[in-house]
């Protein structure tokens, strides 16, 4: 027999500093699974994966990796990645105005490009401006640093734009850079040209890098062209992030990048740095790289029906939060998520607890992403096919209605 105090003496502690981990996207499927293991059938609304729906892969590029591994690139990549995939990302970068590029590296995802780019820069106690509400990645990764994030407001009533202003007064000697998601996850905004202009104006001012994550930069609703930040500064640090998961349908093939652009001989050092840490985790995922340049230079056939998919599922969301009680919601330009207000007296928290249980339809609480105090929202992606989404909504207004909202 073990007695209690042994028992307690075996558990096995994890690091503290996972305390300020949070990661509400996936925390809350939690609960789901409890209700699948349950025999429950769940509507995911919560995760950005368009393979979950009716996206598929583009082929060409399933051949292309396919044909790595056929002819045996199996062994671990160059560390920063293939020298033909870093071409056709640089030979994009440059179509789309980035000047003074200083390095381009493949990662796992741009999950692993932001937590590298953020552990090469950012030492315990400095800051770093993130949106608010914000993907949460950027918090969690720099909770793990112990750094801060020192969140500025995105505002609602200007659909969703940063909040120059708040982000200007927040800026302090400890803080390093600023992130900008264009366009945005979780309210699907894109920024204005003269906002980017004003938030680089800061970054020179203050001497501060810009994490620009752009990856969702080809899934753009209403047809205006997509501005890279870093095409609008090439005196200034920036860090672009982008990859295939979203735009090329392969999430799980884990491929992103980083392009860092700005002055050389300031760069040379955190440049130096973030490749220390790429040759330290060896390479990146080496058969996936092949589809890079396929990817960027073949056919892009699929981002046309992507597009047209979700501009229709997006509009069906507006029309459906326009005209139900309870509800309002800036309509997204960009990306394939919308952030609709919850005009309700509860925590926002309860009410995505009390949806999935009473009508099994997942979506994520607004306080997961940050929000100012006051306001409560939830996070749904439109990626379902316009059925499953109408039978969503119906859910939704059947749980608002029962619920006196
Ligand atoms: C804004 C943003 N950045 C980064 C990521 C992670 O992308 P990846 O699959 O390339 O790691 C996501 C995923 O949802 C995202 O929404």
């Amino acid at each position: 027999m073990v007695d209690t105090e042994t028992t307690r003496q075996l558990r096995v502690a994890a690091a503290t500093r996972l305390e300020r981990v949070r990661y509400a996207i996936r925390d809350v499927a939690v609960v789901a699974e409890q209700l699948v293991r349950e025999g429950k059938q769940i509507l995911p609304l919560n995760v950005g994966d368009p393979l979950k729906f009716d996206f598929r892969t583009p082929p060409h590029l399933v051949e292309a990796v396919a044909r790595a591994m056929r002819d045996g690139y199996d062994g671990y990549a160059p560390s920063a990645g293939l020298e033909d995939a870093l071409e056709a990302i640089r030979s994009e970068a440059e179509r789309k105005g980035i000047r003074n590029i200083q390095s381009v590296f493949v990662t796992q995802g741009v999950s692993e490009a932001v937590d590298l780019c953020l552990t090469a820069l950012v030492n315990p106690g400095e800051n770093v401006l993130t949106p608010c509400p914000e993907y949460p990645l950027y918090s969690a990764v720099l909770a793990k640093l112990g750094a801060e994030p020192n969140p500025y407001h995105l505002d609602e009533s200007l659909g969703w734009e940063p909040d120059l202003d708040d982000m200007a007064a927040r800026i302090n000697t400890r803080t390093r850079a600023i992130v900008v998601i264009h366009p945005n996850n979780p309210t699907g905004a894109l920024c204005s040209r003269s906002t980017l202009e004003a938030i680089i104006e800061l970054a020179r001012r203050h001497h501060l890098v810009l994490l620009a994550d752009e990856i969702y930069d080809k899934l753009i609703l209403d047809g205006q062209p997509h501005v890279s930040l870093a095409s609008l500064a090439s005196d200034v640090p920036v860090v672009t992030f982008n990859g295939l998961s979203k735009a090329y349908l392969v999430p799980g093939w884990r491929v992103g990048w980083g392009i860092v652009s700005g002055p050389a001989d300031a760069l040379a050092p955190y440049v130096e740095g973030i490749h220390k840490l790429l040759r330290a985790r060896l390479s990146g995922n080496h058969p996936a790289q092949y589809a890079i340049r396929p990817a960027l230079e073949g056919p892009q056939d699929h981002l046309t029906e992507v597009v047209r998919k979700l501009r229709a599922r997006r509009d069906l969301t507006m029309q459906w939060c326009e005209s139900t009680p309870g509800l309002s919601c800036v309509r997204p330009t960009g990306a394939f998520y919308a952030f609709p207000r919850l005009h309700i007296s509860g925590s926002d928290e309860e009410f995505v607890r009390r949806l999935l249980i009473e009508k099994q339809v997942l979506v994520v609480h607004g306080s997961g992403f940050g929000q100012k105090p006051g306001t409560r929202h939830f996070r749904m992606v439109f990626l379902p096919d316009e059925a499953t989404l109408t039978r969503a909504f119906q859910s939704i207004a059947e749980f608002l209605r029962a619920s006196g909202c």
